[in-house]
């Protein structure tokens, strides 16, 4: 017996919301698991309608109040693609304590309010699904959740920011200074005009506060991350790569070592988690030193495995969709949430 179709509704339509809405048009039959529901797309929320007519988004669809999408009864799912704080996350928040599906890929909102989000999901019932918040199109949370869910992690580790990758590629690749190579990153649309989600370790720290909460069993608080350079290494005492000089990098190119910058959580011998996002001189013929440019490459140590690692496109629109989209699937086919299968999170 065929199944009752998920009405889905995409809250932005940018560079992920783009694909993702493309996909469901073009694609929606191919999307079906044998043993899921179908989709239908019944809204796409954005915030300049006239923009989004001209980029040939279907004008019957798209509206500029998301909260209206939220409260439609006629809508199942909620896949939210706008990014930034709010109103992303009193419209997730609304969507879940209704009892609705939502799919994000907002590594901010799901690393700062990830605690009140899974309590109020786990209170209605509701599924949070989040696979490309972290690494774009890599799958890691899925398999950390579910094919890894018999291990004990010890540690997981790895590049999770495309930007600072970039500058730090290039400043060793060109022997250039950090300022000069953020401006012509600027420039060429790799870094944002306010770089500092990136540059200083944020963005990186919502990733790993992410990747703890299914490695761990916590949600960490995103303050308590270490994003500080020792003073006496790469990163002079700043934070995140802002302190990394044209200097630090031939210093460790001298010993055979790369500076990247990396994003490591770590079970202490107490049992706590510690966890830090920092300039590190890796050896340059590591996989993980060798992973460039848009790559992202996360490796988790664990008992009984061993170290497993998943490497891929951590970002763009169409390798971002494909977790989303995944994510979409896995609602139909009623899998649960992201860390379904998992015990509640422990508190802050
Ligand atoms: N880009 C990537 O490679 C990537 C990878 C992994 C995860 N992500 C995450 O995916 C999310 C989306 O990223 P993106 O790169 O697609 O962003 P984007 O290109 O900036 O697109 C954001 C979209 O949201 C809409 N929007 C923003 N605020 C809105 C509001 N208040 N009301 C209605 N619409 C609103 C924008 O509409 P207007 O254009 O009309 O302003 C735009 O359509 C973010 O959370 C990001 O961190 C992105």
């Amino acid at each position: 017996m065929s199944r009752a179709p998920l009405r889905v509704a995409v809250l932005g339509a940018g560079t992920v919301g783009r694909e993702v809405v493309r996909s469901l048009i073009e694609c929606g039959p191919d999307l079906v698991a044998a043993d899921g529901a179908p989709f239908e797309l019944v809204g796409i929320a954005v915030r300049d309608l006239g923009k989004a007519r001209a980029a040939g988004l279907p004008a019957g669809l798209l509206t500029d109040a998301p909260a209206h999408l939220v409260a439609d009864p006629d809508v199942d799912v909620i896949v939210e693609l706008m990014g930034g704080d709010e109103p992303a996350h009193t419209l997730i928040a609304a969507a879940l304590a209704a009892g609705k599906s939502v799919v994000s890929a907002n590594k901010h909102v799901i690393a700062h309010h990830g605690p009140d989000l899974e309590a109020t999901a786990r209170r209605t019932g509701a599924t949070l699904r989040f696979e490309a918040a972290v690494g774009g199109g890599i799958p890691v949370l899925g398999p950390l959740a579910t094919d890894l869910a018999a291990n004990r992690v010890i540690s997981i580790r790895g590049i999770v920011n495309g930007t600072t990758n970039y500058i730090l590629s290039a400043m060793a690749d060109e022997g250039r200074d950090y300022g000069d190579v953020l401006a012509a990153a600027q420039a060429a649309g790799y870094a944002e005009a306010d770089p500092s989600g990136d540059v200083e370790g944020h963005d990186a720290v919502n990733k790993l506060v992410i990747l703890a909460r299914l490695a761990f069993g916590i949600w960490l608080d995103p303050a308590d991350v270490v994003i500080t350079a020792s003073a006496d290494g790469p990163g002079a005492g700043r934070p995140g790569i802002t302190g990394v000089s044209a200097a630090d990098i031939a210093t460790a190119a001298a010993g055979g070592r790369t500076v990247k910058l990396v994003a490591e959580a770590r079970r202490a011998a107490d049992g706590s988690i510690e966890a830090s996002v920092l300039p590190t001189a890796l050896a340059s013929d590591s996989a993980l030193a060798r992973t460039a440019g848009v790559l992202n490459r996360i490796e988790v140590e664990a008992v009984p495995v061993g170290t497993v690692a998943f490497s891929g496109p951590g970002a763009g629109g169409a390798a971002t969709s494909s977790a989303v989209l995944g994510d979409l699937i896995a609602i139909s086919r009623e899998l649960g949430s992201t860390w379904a299968g998992l015990p509640p999170a422990a508190a802050r």
